[in-house]
C-alpha cells in the first residue's frame, strides 16, 4: 500500500546526525519531556475491551500524572486524573478493577460517582464551604481509536485528534477490526536502565533487522519498507509465505496461520507496524495486534508496557499461531533491548561523536525532529549551563 504523504525527511535538510548525547542523560531535559512531550501528547492507556462493564477501571501513569479511565452506567468509557480532590491520593489504587456504584478513596472516603461527581464525604459538617458540584474529580482528554483508549493530561484547549494523526492509515487499520478485539494476553511492564529515547531509536528503524534480528527477517526479508509519513507516524510493513523459511517459529507461524478472511489478501501475509509520536506504537500480524510503549520512569530508566489483542477465535490452528507470532516479538523484544543498551552506553563514552543516519533511518530522524520542535534546547550540541536548561528552551521557543 503506497501513501500519498510519504515523507523524505532528508530532502529538505540533509542532517543526518542525530539529538547531541547530552539530551539523552540530562534531569533537567526529562522534566521538560514530562511536560512538552508526554502531557501534551496522545498516549496509549489501554483498549475498551479491558473494561466491558460498568464500573470496570483500568488506570495508565505516565510523567507524574496518573489516569483513570472508568466504564459509566451509561456504557461510556471516561477518563479523569486519578487524583482525589480532598488532598490528592489516588481514588484507585489497581491497574484493572471493578467500583460498582461509586468510587471510594482509600485515604478519608470521599466517594465519587461513576461520571466522576462528588457523590458524599464523611463528615460532610466539617467541611462548611464545599460544594460538592465543584469537586469532582478532573476529567482528561480522551478519545478512542479503533478500541485502543488515548489519553491526554494537557492541551489547552487545542491539538490534533488521534483521528486526526492517524488518518494516512485509517483504512488500513480499519481492515483489522481493533475495535471488537480482546485481551489475548496479560499487561507487561517490564523496566531497563535505559533513557527511553534510546528504546525508541532503536525501534524506530528497520536497517538493523537483516543483522540484529533473524526471526523478523526470516518473516519478512527483502519485502520489508519502511515509510515516515508527513502526520507523524511510522508505518512498515513486510509479507511473508511463498518462500521457505528457515526458523522453527516463522516456519510453522506461516505454516499454521488460517486464513483471516476478513482481511484482504494483501495483509493477510503481512507484518504491520504503525508508530506515532512520542511512543504509540503497534505490531500488528494478521491474527492479532500488539501496542506498546516506552514509559521514561526517570532519566536513566524505562518502563516497556504493553499487551497483546486479537479478535475471539477458538480454533487450535490460530492459538498455536498467536503462540508462534508472540514468541517471535518476544524475541525481537529481547534482542532490540540488548541494541539499546549498547547504543546508550555508547553515547556517554568520550570517543562518541554524533549518529550518522542511512536514509533507511527516516524513522529516527523523524523522532529527533519531532523532539526538536517540542524542546528546541535539543537542538543544542553542549549542554547549557546545570540550571539553565528550562529557560534557555522557553527562550529559544520564544524566538522560534
Ligand atoms: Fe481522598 Fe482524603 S485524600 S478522601
Amino acid at each position: 500500500m503506497e501513501h500519498a504523504k510519504a515523507l523524505d525527511v532528508f530532502a529538505e535538510d540533509p542532517n543526518v546526525g542525530g539529538l547531541a548525547a547530552w539530551t539523552y542523560d540530562n534531569d533537567e531535559i526529562m522534566e521538560l519531556e514530562k511536560e512538552m512531550v508526554f502531557r501534551r501528547n496522545w498516549v496509549i492507556a489501554g483498549h475498551v475491551s479491558e473494561i466491558p462493564n460498568a464500573g470496570d477501571f483500568l488506570t495508565f501513569d505516565v510523567a507524574d500524572e496518573r489516569a483513570l479511565i472508568i466504564r459509566g452506567k451509561d456504557g461510556e468509557v471516561r477518563a479523569f486524573h486519578n487524583l482525589c480532590r480532598h488532598r490528592g491520593s489516588r481514588v484507585v489504587d489497581s491497574d484493572y478493577g471493578t467500583c460498582k456504584h461509586a468510587i471510594v478513596c482509600p485515604f478519608h472516603g470521599w466517594s465519587y460517582d461513576l461520571t466522576g461527581g462528588l457523590r458524599g464525604v464523611p463528615m460532610p459538617h466539617t467541611f462548611p464551604g464545599l460544594d460538592k458540584r465543584e469537586m469532582g474529580l478532573k476529567p482528561v482528554d480522551m478519545e478512542i481509536w479503533h478500541g485502543f483508549i488515548y489519553v491526554r493530561f494537557k492541551s489547552d484547549g487545542d491539538g490534533m485528534s488521534v483521528a486526526e494523526i492517524m488518518a494516512d492509515v485509517e483504512d488500513e487499520a480499519a481492515m483489522y477490526r481493533m475495535e471488537e478485539m480482546v485481551p489475548l494476553s496479560d499487561r507487561y511492564r517490564t523496566e531497563y536502565d535505559i533513557n527511553w529515547k534510546a528504546t525508541v531509536d532503536v525501534d524506530n528503524e528497520g536497517y538493523h533487522v537483516p543483522i540484529a534480528h533473524p526471526s523478523l527477517d526470516d518473516l519478512y526479508g527483502e519485502t520489508y519498507r519502511d515509510e515516515s509519513l508527513d502526520c507523524g507516524v511510522t508505518r512498515s510493513y513486510g509479507t511473508f509465505g511463498g518462500k521457505q523459511h528457515k526458523l522453527w517459529s516463522v516456519r510453522n507461524y506461516t505454516e499454521i496461520l488460517p486464513e483471516v478472511e476478513h482481511l484482504p489478501e494483501s495483509h493477510r501475509k503481512a507484518w504491520l507496524y504503525l508508530g506515532c509520536f512520542p511512543t504509540n506504537n503497534f505490531t500488528i500480524y494478521p491474527d492479532s495486534v500488539s501496542f506498546y510503549q516506552f514509559l521514561p520512569v526517570s532519566t536513566r530508566r524505562v518502563a516497556l508496557v504493553g499487551r497483546t489483542f486479537g479478535l475471539p477465535d477458538d480454533r487450535r490452528e490460530m492459538k498455536l499461531a498467536r503462540y508462534l507470532a508472540n514468541r517471535i516479538d518476544k524475541f525481537t523484544v529481547e534482542e532490540d533491548i540488548q541494541l539499546t543498551k549498547w547504543s546508550w552506553e555508547g553515547m556517554r563514552s568520550s570517543a562518541y561523536d554524533d549518529f550518522f543516519l542511512s536514509s533507511t533511518e527516516a524513522g529516527v530522524r523523524a523522532f529527533h525532529d519531532q523532539m526538536r520542535q517540542a524542546l528546541p534546547v535539543m537542538t543544542l550540541n553542549e549542554a547549557p549551563e546545570p540550571g539553565t536548561v528550562a529557560a534557555v528552551n522557553a527562550e529559544m521557543a520564544e524566538s522560534a
